[in-house]
């Protein structure tokens, strides 16, 4: 009888820590630019965009509750890049998580199915995987470097290169062959050696990345 807006909102489970991303609007907009320079979607959905790698955000914000997603952050799986962001920074991520799942009609979808155990050895293990590590929708988590950047979602809108040259921060298939091939005829700073590579393992790098 005497609940409270938080309480109606998640049925009880939500602290007052994270009640307030219906009402505080600055720190929704502080954890909005947070999940957008990190680049959260290259993996996740959040509210009406973003990737199937991993799961959809705006299910799990309607699933569980604010502490449970800010454990998920601080204390990342395999496949997800720890971001080391303060206890400041987790909370307004979450205030931002939860004011775009409120706003998202619920959709009945399939259900998600993770995948986080590293594959069988394939053309990405053998040829990127020391040094890289990426999750994809079909194929899993694949790679088990930690030197060079996690790249989940490489050829999605949802990447942002930070070694191609300004103007043109996506990745195509044809860009990345030529990276792949020779880094710095792409960038000249590139530290990433030659991968010296058959066309046909190539393709096969190309086809694990694009997970189909
Ligand atoms: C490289 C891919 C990748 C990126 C980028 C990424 N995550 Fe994740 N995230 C995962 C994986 C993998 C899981 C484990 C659950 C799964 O497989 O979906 C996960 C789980 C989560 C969970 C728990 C979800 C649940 O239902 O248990 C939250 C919350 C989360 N991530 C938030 C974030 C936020 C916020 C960002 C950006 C700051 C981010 N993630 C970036 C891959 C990623
Ligand atoms: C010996 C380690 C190593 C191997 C093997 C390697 N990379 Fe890299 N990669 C790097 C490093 C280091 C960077 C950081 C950027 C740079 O080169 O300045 C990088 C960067 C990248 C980037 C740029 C990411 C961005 O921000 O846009 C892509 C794409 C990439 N690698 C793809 C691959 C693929 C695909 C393979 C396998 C065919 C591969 N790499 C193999 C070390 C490696």
């Amino acid at each position: 009888m005497r609940s409270s807006r938080e309480n109606v909102a998640h049925a009880g489970l939500l602290t007052a820590k994270y009640s307030a991303f219906y009402t505080d609007k600055k720190a929704v907009a502080a954890g909005e630019k947070i999940v957008s320079d990190s680049a959260c979607r290259r993996c996740h959905n959040i509210g009406a965009d973003g990737g199937t790698a991993a799961a959809d955000l705006n299910a799990s914000a309607m699933k569980y509750t604010g502490e449970y997603l800010d454990g998920k952050i601080k204390n990342v799986n395999e496949y997800m890049p720890d971001f080391h962001f303060t206890d400041g920074e987790r909370r307004v991520v979450i205030l931002y998580l939860l004011n775009a799942a409120s706003k998202q009609p619920k959709k009945v979808s399939e259900p998600y199915v993770a995948y986080i155990t590293p594959s069988k050895k394939g053309a990405f293990e053998k040829h990127c995987g020391g040094c890289h590590r990426m999750i994809t929708r079909i194929g899993g988590g694949k790679g088990t470097g930690n030197e060079a950047a996690n790249l989940s979602g490489l050829l999605t809108e949802y990447f942002v290169s930070s070694v191609l040259p300004v103007g043109g921060k996506h990745w195509t298939e044809k860009r990345l062959k030529e990276w792949i091939k020779n880094p710095r005829s792409i960038n000249k700073l590139a530290v990433m050696p030659p991968v010296r590579i058959t066309d046909a393992e190539l393709d096969k790098v190309i086809k694990d990345i694009s997970g189909k």
